[in-house]
């Protein structure tokens, strides 16, 4: 089967040839550096000399994270939402005994700055800010170095959601005054699921330093203090995981931060013109369409779910349509191993299967 799923997606062959090494133990000094490299080398991709650190779990440990140990325990945080994941935000937020102030923009729009300005001037008492960056379910990107200035001019921790955008869309930790940005191994960087990562800003980590009753193993102080005295973390990682990370990040120093995104935004070009060929309109509003996944709405008379079905019969498997526009769109997501012979490939299927869907009878 080939892949453009939203994640986990195909590996690069080098991640997955590095995973295949014996363990050694996380107290061990080969582990030691292969710690501090990766982060050393995940602090140049995303420009900060802040903090990094890595998690033994799934993106959504950093969200669990971020409100735990950055917003008071009856404190206010306004989210952002436009789509399913920026809507899992504001659940963790309510689900921690924090308020959630949801702002909620239509579907295949980004964050409007202007309506931004005007929630946090209404709502000065907020603690903090969350931002999808990259919103898998509507394949739209959010213009974060924008929304990100306003946050800052309201002196406003901002919490960033970029687990599928990080690896294919600029990040710039310091320049942009984010105090968390987040992802997951399984998308953009192509290594499999179990790891997480994160910058971390030396703000946020002193408002956690004080934060009552945050818990053991989402907690970025523990992280921070075992990272300077043990170089490892608190509990055991996902040192393969770990590894191919590190095979990556290194491509990606040789080839040039700005030409690995470029792979990428060559790619989602590629994927794009190959849609509007077959004369199919993508959900995104134009100038924010995602580097990572085209949200695609089905021709009259297909269901998404059925093109999702018949492609799987031909070997290549898409992604469904998620929450709200499961029926109405299919998913194409561009992350990963994926090359152009596949990309061709899966175009001339999918032409197939539109005619065979429309086909009478
Ligand atoms: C934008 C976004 N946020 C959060 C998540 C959840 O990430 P994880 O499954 O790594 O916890 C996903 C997963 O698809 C995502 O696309």
């Amino acid at each position: 089967m080939r892949l453009f799923t939203a994640g986990p997606v195909a590996c690069f062959p080098e991640v997955l040839e590095a995973m295949a090494s014996q363990m050694f133990s996380h107290r061990s000094r080969e582990y030691q550096e292969l710690h501090m490299e990766t982060v050393d080398l995940l602090m140049d991709f995303l420009e900060t000399s802040q903090t990094v650190l890595l998690f033994p779990s799934s993106g959504t440990g950093f969200m669990e994270s971020s409100i735990r140990c950055g917003v008071s325990p009856k404190g206010k945080v306004l989210v952002t939402i436009i789509g399913s994941f920026g809507k899992r935000y504001a659940e963790v937020v309510e689900t921690n005994g924090r308020t959630s102030l949801r702002l909620e923009f239509e579907l295949g729009s980004p964050v409007d700055p202007e309506s931004l300005k005007e929630a946090l001037d209404e709502h000065q008492d907020v603690e903090a800010v969350t931002i999808t960056y990259n919103e898998t379910s509507t394949g739209v990107l959010n213009p974060l170095p924008e929304l990100a200035k306003i946050v800052k001019k309201y002196d406003k921790l901002l919490f960033v959601d970029a687990v599928s955008a990080m690896g294919a869309a600029d990040i710039k930790v310091d320049a942009w005054g984010i105090d968390m940005v987040f992802s997951s191994s399984q998308k953009a960087f192509g290594v499999p699921p179990g790891l997480a990562f994160a910058a971390v800003s030396d703000r946020l980590l002193e408002v956690s330093d004080k934060m009552p009753d945050k818990g053991w193993y989402f907690d970025l102080n523990l992280y921070k203090k075992f990272q300077d005295e043990k170089k490892s973390t608190p509990s055991t990682p996902p040192i393969p995981q770990i590894m191919g990370l590190n095979v990556v990040l290194k491509k990606i120093r040789e080839m040039g931060k700005y030409n690995w995104l470029k792979m990428y935004s060559d790619r989602a070009e590629k994927i794009r013109s190959g849609v509007e060929r077959l004369g199919l309109s993508i959900l995104a509003r134009k100038g924010f369409e995602s580097p990572t996944i085209t949200v695609v709405f089905a021709p009259e008379g297909c269901s998404g779910l059925d093109i999702y079905n018949r492609m799987r019969e031909k070997g290549f498997e898409l992604a469904k349509g998620y929450g709200k526009l499961r029926d109405a769109t299919f998913r194409i997501g561009h992350m990963g191993h994926i090359t152009e012979e596949d990309i061709n490939d899966m175009f001339n299927a999918l032409e197939e299967v539109i005619k065979e869907l429309k086909r009478p009878g």
